[in-house]
């Protein structure tokens, strides 16, 4: 299968990061094809909601989305996104690629192009942040579900860690690994 993972924070070598590298190396012992793209390094314009994508099923703009996230997230089979959590939403970067979805949003639902004819496609999200409380994690979680549905991602489950601020302070937390390998098996 083709694991295909999007990486949200700006901060290198951060929280987020070892998630997505430990979920990375999981999948590779299990024999699969991964590819990490980062988020903050792309070269990604906002979407300006012009609607050329709602009525043309193309976006306007030839960048990094259109040159290097749309065709690998087509060949994904499992998508995974690892962000930390800034003001309960998705750090900038991420955030400007997740709009530009709407461009696979107006083919689905707009110009019904059915581009991943029943692929069964499966998205999971690794989230990590620095506070504790009950819904930490709800606005990355909305926001990731919506984001998959566009691409017929099915949303399978969300690994979240609390109370994570520091940069590589994950690297202790005693859950960290065998969650991400039991995901990494279930899926
Ligand atoms: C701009 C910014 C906004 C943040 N907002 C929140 C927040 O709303 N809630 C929270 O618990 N932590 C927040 N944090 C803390 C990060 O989520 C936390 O430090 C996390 O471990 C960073 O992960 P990373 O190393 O992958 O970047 C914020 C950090 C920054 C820099």
């Amino acid at each position: 299968m083709n694991i295909l993972g999007v990486h949200g924070s700006p901060r290198i070598k951060g929280n987020s990061d070892y998630l997505m590298s430990c979920f990375m190396k999981e999948m590779e012992i299990l024999g699969h094809k991964t590819q990490v793209l980062h988020a903050a390094k792309l070269k990604i314009n906002h979407c300006i909601g012009c609607g050329h994508c709602e009525t043309k099923g193309v976006c306007i703009f030839d960048d990094d989305f259109t040159t290097q996230f749309l065709p690998a997230l087509h060949k994904a089979d499992i998508f995974v996104v690892s962000s930390p959590v800034y003001f309960y939403g998705f750090p900038s970067a991420l955030k400007t690629l997740i709009d530009r979805i709407q461009v696979v949003w107006s083919r689905k639902y707009r110009l019904k192009t059915d581009d991943y004819r029943g692929r069964v496609r499966k998205g999971v999200l690794l989230g990590v942040a620095a506070t504790k409380g009950k819904d930490l994690f709800e606005g990355l979680e909305l926001t990731a579900r919506y984001f998959f549905d566009a691409a017929d991602i099915q949303y399978e489950t969300g690994l979240f860690y609390r109370g994570i601020d520091e940069k590589g302070q994950i690297v202790t937390h005693p859950l960290v690994h065998e969650e991400i390998q039991k995901l990494a098996h279930r899926l």
